[in-house]
């Protein structure tokens, strides 16, 4: 058995996404059904319709999701009908050299659903990050439901599912930013701002938000930064160590994926600070610095994959400081938009109108 339902998928590099039917095989083993409630619209959704992450296309776009357990397949026991949940990208294996070394926010073999999803003529789709979740029901490993406190808002926590988690991860996780730290962000979309309010929740005093654009600025402001600087108008390194008594931040968070951010991010560190690089690069792009400074600046230049979160752990937990107001989940959602509007949303994110547009079923 199947079920026909509604869904947005990009066929081609640089097409424009469209609004089709979706056949989503009833779950099999290990696997669930679940019924989305909402979906963030997260700049890598973007790179997948532009070609910028693979050529498996057609794609099932969205992956930052919140919904209820239709049904489960044979052998799933930590989830059933009914449970509200957040989709995740990091359903782990538990067995894999990452996880054998007790380390399974690395997990080399995350599960995905083991059936297609497909388009009615059978052509099967490939899902956005292993979730496809711009569409009313989704096929997912049961892994990938991760149950939440029923009573939050769908729209805000589906956040956690990806850019927001990331965000707060790169900060927390990879950076390890903790108290009395100095930090600064570089590109304050959601995964920025999330980076942000991560460093804010860690202690860090002070927290530098950079961007090229001035409503992104006052966003972050909101969720903590105590500084900001326009990188159109300023010279970002020397403003970076202005503010932070000539010597650069602790942990420098590049959330925009570019070569010349991320040079910015290398040389607006302290001595022995922290890069992150949380935005993600297309294929073309390359880097060049003296090795000299590689080696003479110490510190530690990492990459951090969704926060390197483990979604059991932190899910719950950051929907719970949601629930207490101390981690505003709703700021991130600036507009609800109906499942034809993807479109119009990766415009939005071009023209820096939002920060999170957010697909409500
Ligand atoms: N590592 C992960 O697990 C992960 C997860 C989700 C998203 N991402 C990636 O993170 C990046 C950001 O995603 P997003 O959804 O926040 O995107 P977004 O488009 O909402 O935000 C990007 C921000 O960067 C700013 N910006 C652009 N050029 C800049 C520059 N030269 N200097 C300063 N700021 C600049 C933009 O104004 C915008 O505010 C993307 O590359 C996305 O693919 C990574
Ligand atoms: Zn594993
Ligand atoms: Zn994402």
């Amino acid at each position: 058995m199947s079920q026909r339902v509604r869904g947005v998928i990009a066929r081609g590099k640089g097409k424009p996404v469209e609004v089709t039917t979706v056949v989503v095989p009833d779950p099999g083993p290990g696997e669930a059904v679940v019924k989305v409630q909402a979906c963030g619209v997260c700049h890598t959704d973007l790179h997948y319709r532009e070609g910028g992450i693979n050529d498996d296309f057609p794609f099932l776009l969205g992956h930052e999701a919140a919904g209820v357990v239709e049904a489960v397949g044979d052998g799933v026991t930590d989830v059933a009908p009914g449970d509200f949940v957040v989709l995740n990208w990091r359903a782990v294996c538990g067995n894999c050299r990452a996880c054998n070394k007790g380390k399974p926010w690395y997990c080399f073999a995350t599960h995905n659903a083991a059936q297609k999803m497909t388009l009615e003529d059978g052509t099967e789709l490939s899902p956005a990050l292993g979730i496809g979740a711009f569409v009313e029901k989704t096929l997912v490993h049961a892994g990938q439901c991760t149950k939440v406190d029923p009573s939050a808002r769908a729209a805000a926590v589906g956040l956690l599912g990806c850019g927001v988690m990331a965000g707060i991860g790169a900060a927390i996780n990879t950076g390890g930013v903790t108290r009395g730290d100095s930090v600064a962000v570089i590109g304050c979309g959601g995964v920025g701002d999330g980076a942000v309010a991560g460093a804010a929740l860690a202690g860090a005093t002070t927290i530098i938000a950079i961007d090229t654009d001035e409503r992104k600025l006052e966003w972050a402001r909101g969720f903590g930064a105590t500084h900001t600087i326009n990188a159109r108008e300023s010279d970002v390194i020397e403003a970076v160590r202005e503010l932070t008594g000539g010597n650069g931040a602790d942990v420098v968070i590049e959330a925009v994926g570019r070569p010349e951010t991320y040079r910015q991010a290398f040389y607006a560190r302290d001595l022995a600070g922290t890069v992150v690089l949380v935005g993600v690069p297309t294929p073309e792009m390359t880097i060049e610095l003296p090795l000299l400074d590689v080696f003479g600046r110490g510190g530690a230049l990492k990459s951090s994959w969704y926060g390197d979160c483990l979604p059991t752990r932190d899910f719950p937990l950051l929907t719970e400081l949601y629930k207490q107001g101390r981690l505003d989940l709703d700021a991130f959602v600036t507009e609800e938009i109906a499942l034809d509007e993807v479109e119009q949303a990766f415009a939005k994110m071009h023209t820096g109108d939002v920060l999170r547009s957010v697909v409500i079923f």
